[in-house]
């Protein structure tokens, strides 16, 4: 029986696991996340994330990537601080610049990896660095997921809490099954994937499914079809790695960015309507979404 395996998340579930903010807290008190995405192909992925990030109550936003993308994040979000990266041929950050994201490293309390990176040796070499560095949780989407995909062992060297928000066909990349073969089995292989690599996986789609790397699982009760669009998935990382910042555990930031994120697309349906809605209007439904606290 389905509902016996899994929560199903709803408003007071959700709003239980959100951080609490003390009258007399600052800044630092609310997390440091690292934003490591785009490139010069995808400009806007980290955009959107950085959005959601910023509007989830999190301290600080430092996004790290090639300078056109800072630059189109900063106009968007001034609130952002920057690492600027070394750009390669392929408008993708340059290996010889990673050694200035060590310090943003040690200062962060969550690191998002992924939204618009592409893939090649550098951003392939970028990825282990932060895997192998990382002394915080780290989230991991889009081409993060597809990089993680070419050797998914890597896992079992690291030690830090991992959130996976693989959509439907990068769950099978991980998998190596095809995306027919997760729809049929979705719980089970998702669930058991999770387990044995000791990460939480977010399986997104229609009800996006949590699966966290120890007992339990949270089946999410909101969001439509307006969210099946580009740039929704990214917005949704920035707000779980928000979350994972202030210090939620994994699952707990997964399941309720999850809630929220669906949340405040149902509002932005509510006024906008399906078609017309983008994830960045989205992000300003957080408003309404969100606990006034
Ligand atoms: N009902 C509810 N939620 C939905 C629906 C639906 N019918 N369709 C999509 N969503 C939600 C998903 O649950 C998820 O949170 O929208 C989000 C979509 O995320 P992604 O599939 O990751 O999309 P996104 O990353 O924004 O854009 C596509 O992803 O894999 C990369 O390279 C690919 O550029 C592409 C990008
Ligand atoms: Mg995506």
């Amino acid at each position: 029986n389905l509902t016996y395996r899994y929560a199903l998340v709803n408003e007071a579930l959700a709003s239980s696991f959100l951080p609490v903010r003390a009258l007399d807290s600052n800044k630092h008190d609310h997390g440091y996340l690292l934003l490591i995405a785009g490139s010069r192909d995808y400009i806007g992925a980290a955009v959107m994330a950085s959005e959601g990030a910023k509007r989830s109550g999190v301290g600080y936003v430092c996004v790290a990537s090639v300078d056109e993308v800072c630059r189109m994040v900063a106009s968007k979000s001034p609130e952002c601080v920057f690492l600027r990266l070394d750009e390669n041929e392929n408008g993708r950050m340059d290996l010889l610049s990673f050694g200035r994201l060590q310090k943003a490293m040690e200062r962060a309390t969550a690191i998002c990896i992924g939204p618009g990176l592409g893939i090649d040796d550098d951003t392939r070499a970028l990825f282990a660095s932060v895997l192998e560095n990382a002394k915080c949780p780290v989230i991991i989407d889009a081409d993060g997921i597809n990089i993680l995909s070419e050797n998914i062992n890597v896992l079992d060297s690291v030690t830090v809490p991992v959130v996976l928000t693989p959509h439907i066909g990068e769950m099978a990349r991980l998998l190596a099954v095809d995306s027919q073969s997760i729809l049929n089995d979705r719980y089970e292989l998702v669930g058991n994937f999770a387990k044995r690599y000791g990460v939480t996986v977010v399986c997104k789609g229609y009800r996006t499914f949590t699966a966290p790397a120890a007992m339990g699982a949270y089946m999410n009760t909101t969001g439509n079809a307006g969210l099946a669009k580009a740039g929704s998935g990214d917005l949704l990382s920035g707000i779980i790695g928000a979350l994972l910042a202030q210090g939620l555990a994994p699952e707990k930031a997964a399941s309720a960015g999850v809630y929220y994120h669906g949340k405040a697309a149902d509002l932005c349906q509510a006024e906008l309507g399906q078609m017309y809605m983008q994830p960045m209007d989205v992000a300003h439904y957080l408003s309404k979404a969100y606990p006034k606290l």
